[in-house]
Formats: C-alpha cells, sequence, structure tokens
C-alpha cells in the first residue's frame, strides 16, 4: 500500500488567510506552507483513493504526480473518497471534484445525512455515495477498510443535534488514519494492534492552546499512548497553526506536507 500525504494542517491551514500568529507569519517567510489535511492512498500505485477532501484539493492533485491524470484526456486515477467526518475542511474538496465522470464516496450514514441535507454535495453529478458501517470491513479498491467510531462531535453547520457517527477513525490494510479524535478510545487501541502506520490528531499540542480544543486530544495528552506501541510509525497530521512545535518540532513525528509512507 502507498500512502501520499497530501495536506497536513487543521481546518485555515498554515498560513491561515486572517492570521498574523507566530507560527503563521515564520511561514509566510519561509513558504514552508501547509495545506489542510487530505491524504491518498493506493493499493497498486495505480487507482487511487482519498481520505478527506480539503478546501486545498485542487492545488494538491496539481501538486502530487502520482494523481496527474492520463493518458486519456479525461483519465484520472482517483477513484473514490473515503471521509472521516463532515468537517468543512474534509469535505468542501468534493465540489472541486464535480467534474468526475464517476467516483465512490465512502461514509458513515449520518456524515451521508449531512451531506444530503446540509451541504448540497450529494447533487454532485457522477458520485455515487456508499455507506461505512462501524466494524464492517469493506474492499476499497483492493484495500481492506474498516471504520471505528472516535466520537460524536459534529460540524458546526448542522444545527440541530443529530446521529452519533460523525467522527470515525479508519484501519486500512495494516494503517491506521485518525486526524480528528477527542478522547483515545479502547476502539483506537484495537485498530493499531499490529498497525504498521498511523496517522493521528495533531492539531494542539496542548489542551490550554485554545478556549475550545473540544474534538481534538492535545499531543501532550496522546503522547504517553504512543508509548505503548512500539511498533507503530507514528505521524501527527491535522496540525493547527497554534500549535507550538510547528515552529520547534522537538523531535516529534509531526507529519511533513507530500510525504510518503
Ligand atoms: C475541527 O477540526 O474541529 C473543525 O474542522 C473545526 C471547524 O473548522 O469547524
Ligand atoms: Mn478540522
Ligand atoms: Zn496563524
Amino acid at each position: 500500500m502507498r500512502v501520499r500525504l497530501l495536506g497536513t494542517a487543521a481546518g485555515g491551514g498554515v498560513p491561515q488567510w486572517n492570521c498574523a500568529c507566530p507560527s503563521c507569519v515564520h511561514v509566510r517567510l519561509t513558504g514552508q506552507h501547509r495545506t489542510q489535511e487530505c491524504a491518498a492512498v493506493s493499493a497498486n500505485g495505480t487507482d487511487w483513493y482519498l481520505l478527506n477532501t480539503s478546501p486545498d484539493l485542487r492545488t494538491q492533485l496539481i501538486t502530487t504526480p502520482e494523481l496527474t491524470p492520463g493518458p486519456g484526456s479525461r483519465q484520472t486515477p482517483i477513484r473514490g473518497v473515503v471521509l472521516t467526518d463532515a468537517e468543512l475542511d474534509h469535505t468542501l474538496g468534493l465540489f472541486s471534484l464535480r467534474e468526475a465522470g464517476s467516483l465512490d464516496v465512502y461514509a458513515t450514514g449520518t456524515v451521508l445525512s449531512a451531506l444530503e441535507h446540509h451541504l448540497p454535495v450529494r447533487a454532485m453529478a457522477g458520485a455515487t455515495f456508499r455507506e461505512l458501517h462501524y466494524g464492517r470491513a469493506v474492499d476499497i479498491g483492493g484495500l481492506k477498510v474498516t471504520a471505528f467510531a472516535l466520537g460524536d462531535k459534529q460540524p458546526r453547520y448542522v444545527a440541530a443535534a443529530n446521529g452519533t457517527d460523525w467522527v470515525s477513525g479508519l484501519r486500512i490494510n495494516d494503517m491506521v488514519y485518525a486526524p480528528c479524535f477527542g478522547e483515545w478510545t479502547a476502539g483506537l487501541d484495537e485498530a493499531l494492534d499490529r498497525a504498521r502506520l498511523a496517522i493521528i490528531d495533531g492539531t494542539f499540542f496542548s489542551a490550554a492552546e485554545m478556549p475550545n480544543v473540544k474534538g481534538h486530544l492535545s499531543i501532550e495528552d496522546s503522547l504517553v499512548h504512543l508509548k505503548r506501541f512500539p511498533g507503530v510509525e507514528f505521524r501527527y497530521t491535522h496540525l493547527n497553526n497554534t500549535n507550538p512545535l510547528l515552529l520547534d518540532g522537538q523531535g516529534l513525528p509531526l507529519a511533513a506536507e507530500s510525504e510518503l509512507l
């Protein structure tokens, strides 16, 4: 399996358009921008599936050699999308895929419902929407994908509370993909069993970083768990511009833009 990280920042990216925090100022000078969190996976190196679709997707696709179209004039290696949640920073990129001839979009029932009733994206031409059920493995282009529960934090654009399967992690072959979670659960432990690689929530370094860090376990609080899985290579992704590790990584395993894993 190949894994290409397309973007590694939380919503807004780094720099965020309206922000002059130290990290945003720093990367404006260095050019070390981070785009919003998104990845691509492939079982065979030919057919690729996106994990989340960020608002930066168009740029991410154009700068990723594996995802270049051809040789036919409308031939793309992108076969589908698997969503971990319905947050705007993970779903707005779906609108950029509206020219797709065919595309399979996988998500839980609650997320699919949000994409139908709250974001009008299910009307998108060419896409087939497929429901993921927790604990039930599905074959997606030769990858064994099992979604598991990681919380019920719903996007702000969904006003009324409904549904429980809002936030998921994905076990994909020997990788765990979990860019957002508010607590370290038994289900996450289970998914990490005999995994090779895990891409996990690194939004905030500490819970004191912002007034409301709900939905994101801080790196300070998750580091202790990493030590319990010495055989797993971890990467922290979905890095928020408030995260001080952006300026000094302190040797911690931060995901890098465009990293191939
Ligand atoms: C999150 O990661 O918690 C969300 O993307 C926040 C948001 O932009 O609403
Ligand atoms: Mn986010
Ligand atoms: Zn900033």
